[in-house]
């Protein structure tokens, strides 16, 4: 399985991420020794998925404390590089999650700043384990069938998490069970996640899948090619709005249409209490080019107008299940207005 961050201490105390901007053609990994540095990283997506965030905000704040260290920060302009790498994109609960975890106990030196950040890291494998099985049960029992077909968006697995995977993580355990026929991918535009990241992970794993263009989605689910629609999540608020990549509430929307499950799979990090539904949720706006571009060639007249929101909020009436490592929670039928709690 492949690891999208960690902390290595030799040759010098660092990050280590593998640069999935170059995935899948390309394995190279980023040796971050500095807070931009893991910025830059965070922002261009060379780590990316809501739990793997985690673990850049935790580890980022000793990767800060180190340069701090070495270049004679204030306590001032330390705090501001925290906020930095915090706020480095706003959607994931998660990385701010992870850098004030951390942050709460940088008074007690380094190495409880580390121990706290690995312990992130640590904690979101147990989680994403936990949560499959949880996931892989309620499927089979609310479908009823031995074997299932599952259309999933964006990438959840290993490389948005620190092991394992969210979403993916349930397929992962279908397929472990035997109870997994086919997984339809989409290919997720405009940074292609499902095609270039979760069909190179499926691939590795020797799961069975099919990558389909996002537009296709809706009619697999219409036409009665899936039994569930998997998704992850980059913040789940108190109500069960969930906030996941751009296209995930079309999926939400075929599913409730065509009478199949919608589920979303999320560590309990990525809960948000404090936020009471998704109309609250600040969704990250990204740049032009993105949109303009397919994999580096224009595709449209420059200077194009575009709207390039990279996540959308599906309700919680249209979410069937969340599954976390807590277990599984139905916010469709529920009336509590803080279901997640
Ligand atoms: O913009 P990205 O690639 O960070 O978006 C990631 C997603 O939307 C994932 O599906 C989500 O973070 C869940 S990760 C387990």
């Amino acid at each position: 399985m492949v690891v999208a961050i960690e902390w290595l201490n030799e040759p010098n105390p660092h990050i280590r991420l593998i640069d999935q901007t170059q995935l899948p053609h390309n394995e190279v990994y980023l040796e971050i020794t500095e807070v931009d540095e893991l910025v830059r990283a965070i922002q261009v997506l060379a780590v990316r998925g809501a739990p793997a965030l985690g673990a850049a905000g935790g580890l980022g704040v000793p990767l800060a404390m180190l340069q701090a260290e070495r270049e004679g920060w204030s306590a001032h302009e330390l705090e501001e590089n925290i906020r930095k790498i915090r706020d480095a994109r706003p959607t994931a609960v998660n990385l701010a999650w992870g850098a004030d975890r951390v942050d709460a106990v940088r008074e007690e030196g380094f190495a409880a700043a580390l121990a706290a950040a690995l312990l992130i890291v640590e904690e979101d494998e147990a989680a994403n384990r936990a949560l499959s099985r949880h996931g892989a049960d309620w499927i089979l029992a609310r479908t009823g069938k031995d074997r299932v077909r599952v259309v999933t968006h964006c990438n959840t697995g290993a490389l948005a998490t620190s092991a394992w995977g969210t979403a993916y993580g349930i397929i992962h355990e279908l397929h472990q069970r035997g109870a997994l026929e086919l997984v339809y991918v989409d290919e997720t535009r405009p940074l292609l996640q499902g095609s270039r990241l979760t069909s190179w992970e499926l691939t590795q794993d020797g799961i069975n899948h099919v990558v389909q263009v996002d537009g296709a989605a809706s009619s697999t689910i219409l036409r009665g090619l899936a039994d569930v629609a998997i998704i992850g999540a980059d913040r789940i608020t108190a109500n069960g709005d969930t906030a996941n990549k751009v296209g995930s509430v079309a999926l939400a929307l075929a599913c409730n249409y065509a009478g199949i499950p919608f589920m979303v799979a999320a560590p309990y990090s990525t809960v948000d209490l404090d936020t009471p539904s998704g109309d609250h949720i600040h969704i990250e706006e990204r740049g032009s080019e993105e949109v303009l571009n397919f994999a580096g060639a224009s595709v449209a007249l420059e200077g194009t107008p575009v709207f390039n929101p990279a996540f959308d909020v599906t309700p919680h009436d249209l979410v069937s299940a969340i599954a976390t490592e807590r277990g599984i929670v139905e916010p469709a039928s529920s009336p509590d207005p803080r279901v997640m709690a």
